[in-house]
């Protein structure tokens, strides 16, 4: 789709439709329409019509119809003025979306009534945001592809130029973070007969090469694994026809000082998860591919840093595999050695996230960076704790945890923290080695993890880590994203935090 955005756009032509917002005060049967971004010929216009008179801006709610003049107009409900924010403007752009992308090949929102308490840039960037996170499909294996009709999109609006240049800058970069958020859902959406961890590194790479100017790529193939003694990460990949992938990526800002905070992102990218010899049963073992969805959440992360020129230093460790099984695959009661020397009894190889987020926390631990924040499909218990609809944050500095709290509020996304308590840490101790890869219960298995983790971050480095295993996947709930499929969220949060690290 090609859009077009245009502010200060000039007359309406007869084949376009004109998106205007309305709101609504009272409840019920109460319910009077507010109608104060219209011009007045509208409102005049809209009173003639018979059966506009039961729609009252209700949230959610449209009305079309055209003038006499011949010119197609949307009035779109965005409810009470006094609960509209950001989200229900992103949820508003999601609806116009949906709404006009297959019936109209030109439209105009007049987006001044549109915009949150008169601030226009946040405004701009979350329209330009819930735009393209909604206009994304992944149709490229289907024969037939939906094709929209929308090609030209105007934003028009009356506000002074130099509100208006800023207005420009803040909805580029929505648009470029929903570009990264598009590129990270494409990965997770990516089947694993195609993407695996040799074919996922390099893709990365061409990706790097072709987008991000200046970030250094270093990739670690099987046997820079073994020299860096990645054991309980290599244990994982024993299994797989292909060989397993660290991706390291690195952003330094142009203005960089001393001061520069450095922080660094881990992503867990099992590009799928059988669950090896604990094999998983087929229900359970379906969509396993979106079991790398925590490195393309960092990955989309660290490319929107990039993108924005974030002034923060951005280290990105992607760890890759797949948790299959044949002959060479671990055993369950295996015991090995981690990069950082621990030993861990592995009892359970559909435990495999953790093997492999530890050895490469432990890697990154070394650079010393500010924080280290993993992102993670790692347990079916956030699901049970969480639903689907939130992400679990966990770590060891309640200062990094709410400032992570605080980005994802900031962007609307939902995030709640879960505690690490020494009886979960006991519990992940082993009797014939220093760890166990699984608790005694399944009970809080979502912070047993986390217990689990903690052991592979260096001596006084800040970490967190963000179980996505709900969230990663199809938000319903959401209009901006898909119904099925990666959904990309966290990135948003994930942005916001860097952005944040001033
Ligand atoms: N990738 C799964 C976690 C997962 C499960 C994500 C369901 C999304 C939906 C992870 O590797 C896994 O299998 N975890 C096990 C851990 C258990 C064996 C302690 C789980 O959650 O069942
Ligand atoms: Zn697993
Ligand atoms: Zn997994």
């Amino acid at each position: 789709m090609n859009i077009q955005l245009k502010f200060n756009a000039s007359a309406h032509s007869s084949d376009e439709l004109v998106i205007l917002p309305s709101f609504s005060k009272g409840k019920g049967d109460k319910a009077t329409l507010v109608d104060s971004d219209w011009t007045k010929e509208l409102r005049s216009t809209f009173k003639t019509i018979k059966s506009a008179s039961t729609f009252k801006g209700a949230k959610g709610s449209s009305f079309q119809f055209t003038t006499t003049e011949g010119l197609s107009v949307l009035i779109i409900g965005l409810g009470e003025k006094s609960d509209y924010d950001y989200e229900a403007l992103r949820r508003a752009t999601a609806g116009i979306v949906k709404k006009i992308s297959g019936s109209n090949e030109k439209a105009s929102i007049m987006i001044d009534g549109f915009v949150v308490k008169n601030k226009i840039e946040e405004s701009m960037q979350a329209f330009a945001e819930a735009f393209y996170m909604t206009t994304y499909n992944f149709d490229k294996y289907l024969s037939k592809k939906n094709k929209p009709k929308l090609k030209n999109l105007f934003v028009e609006s009356s506000q002074k130029t130099s509100a208006l240049k800023k207005a420009q800058i803040a909805f580029d970069n929505g648009q470029k973070v929903a570009e990264c958020v598009n590129v990270g859902r494409d990965f997770v959406n990516e089947p694993p007969n195609v993407l695996n961890s040799v074919t996922y590194a390099k893709e990365i790479e061409k990706d790097v090469k072709a987008n991000l100017k200046g970030v250094k790529v270093k990739i670690l193939g099987k046997a820079e694994l073994k020299k860096e003694k990645m054991n309980m990460f290599l244990s994982v990949n024993n299994g797989s026809a292909h060989d397993a992938r660290l991706v390291h990526l690195e952003y330094t800002p142009k203005k960089a000082t001393k001061k520069t905070k450095h922080i660094a992102l881990v992503g867990k990218g099992l590009t799928f998860d059988t669950g090896g010899y604990s094999l998983k049963p087929g229900g359970s073992m379906m969509n396993m591919k979106f079991d790398m969805a925590g490195s393309a959440t960092v990955y989309a992360a660290f490319r929107a840093a990039v993108l924005l020129g974030l002034d923060v230093k951005v280290s990105c460790f992607l760890g890759m595999t797949d948790n299959a099984v044949n002959e060479h695959a671990t055993m369950p009661d295996s015991i090995v050695t981690a990069r950082n020397g621990k030993t861990v009894e592995i009892l359970n190889t559909d435990a495999e996230g953790r093997l492999v987020l530890g050895d490469v926390l432990s890697y990154a631990s070394d650079l010393k960076p500010d924080a280290i924040i993993d992102a993670a499909t790692l347990t079916g218990a956030c699901l049970v704790a969480l639903g689907t609809e939130v992400c679990a944050v966990l770590g060891n500095d309640k200062k990094l945890t709410d400032s992570l709290l605080s980005a994802a509020k900031e962007t609307d996304e939902y995030m709640w923290p879960l505690p690490i308590i020494e009886e979960w840490r006991d519990d992940m101790k082993g009797s014939m080695s220093d760890l166990k890869n699984i608790g005694g219960s399944s009970f809080g298995g979502t912070a047993k993890a986390a217990a689990f983790l903690e052991n592979f971050v260096g001596e006084g480095v800040s970490w967190a880590h963000l179980d996505i295993a709900g969230v990663g996947d199809s938000q319903k709930h959401l209009p901006y994203c898909p119904s099925k499929g990666a959904s990309g969220i966290i990135v948003r949060s994930l942005v916001r935090f860097l952005a944040n690290q001033k």
